[in-house]
């Protein structure tokens, strides 16, 4: 069955993640557990909103290519088996999935999301396509500025189009930092924020002209015009 977890839970122990300890418990559909800055909060919105349709517009958008790109953001995490890992903005959870057939049934995957309805997803599909290994994932509603978890208790961490969505990124760069265990690797995928014409020009013409027209047959013109202004404010 798959696991969620309000804001703390994780496993009992000396080494449980202390931060928020006494964790909430699982809390009625639609209200906010997470909440913090405005902006944070709008974006939390706008992931609850686009979580019904979100894988569907990824498999599309991307012609598929979204699974070749997660596999390699896990690969150069170095996750392996038996390793404790994070996958931070876990949204409807790729990543982690990818992240738990690594780590195996001796290892643990925690995907950490802000968004209460793509956390809903992730866990039904960790139902719905349940293979032995997912048992080693949780779901955890949390925030990437201020995550649940002790310092130095993750092998690695990975972050799938996630960063370019948090409003402090030096802050969420620092937490993932704190959670890493020295030598070990944080992997982040995200849209290129490029400096050549061509290929931002590119860009640009197709957020205009095949993303947001898509996206709109969905009633989300405003969720995906988003995506542009977030690649604008990205770290290069
Ligand atoms: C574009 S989705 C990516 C989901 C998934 N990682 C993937 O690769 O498909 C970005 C996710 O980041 C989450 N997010 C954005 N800011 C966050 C924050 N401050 N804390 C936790 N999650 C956050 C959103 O809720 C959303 O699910």
């Amino acid at each position: 069955m798959g696991t969620l977890a309000a804001a703390i839970p994780v496993t009992a122990g000396a080494t449980a993640p202390s931060r928020h300890a006494g964790g909430r418990r699982h809390r009625p559909r639609g209200s906010v557990a997470v909440r913090c800055s405005s902006a944070a909060d709008e974006r939390q919105a706008l992931f609850n909103r686009i979580a019904p349709v979100y894988d569907h517009l990824n498999d599309v958008l991307s012609l598929g290519q979204h699974w070749t790109w997660k596999r390699i953001c896990v690969s150069w995490s170095m996750a392996k088996r038996g390793d404790r890992v994070l996958d931070l903005c876990c949204g409807s959870g790729d990543l982690a999935f990818l992240l738990s057939q690594k780590v195996g049934l001796d290892g643990e995957v925690m995907g950490v999301d802000f968004s209460w309805q793509q956390l809903q997803t992730a866990a039904s599909r960790q139902d719905q396509r349940w293979k032995a290994c997912y048992k080693n994932i949780k779901w955890i509603e949390g925030d990437a500025l201020d995550l649940p978890f002790t310092d130095r208790y993750f092998d690695a961490v990975t972050v799938g189009y996630g960063l370019r969505n948090v409003v402090d990124k030096p802050k969420a760069m620092r937490e993932i930092l704190r959670v890493l265990k020295p030598g070990s690797r944080a992997s982040v995928l995200d849209f290129n924020k490029s400096s050549s014409f061509f290929t931002a020009s590119l860009q640009s013409w197709a957020i205009n002209n095949v993303v947001v027209p898509l996206a709109s047959s969905y009633g989300l013109t405003e969720e995906y015009k988003y995506l542009k202004s977030s690649i604008s404010h990205y770290l290069t």
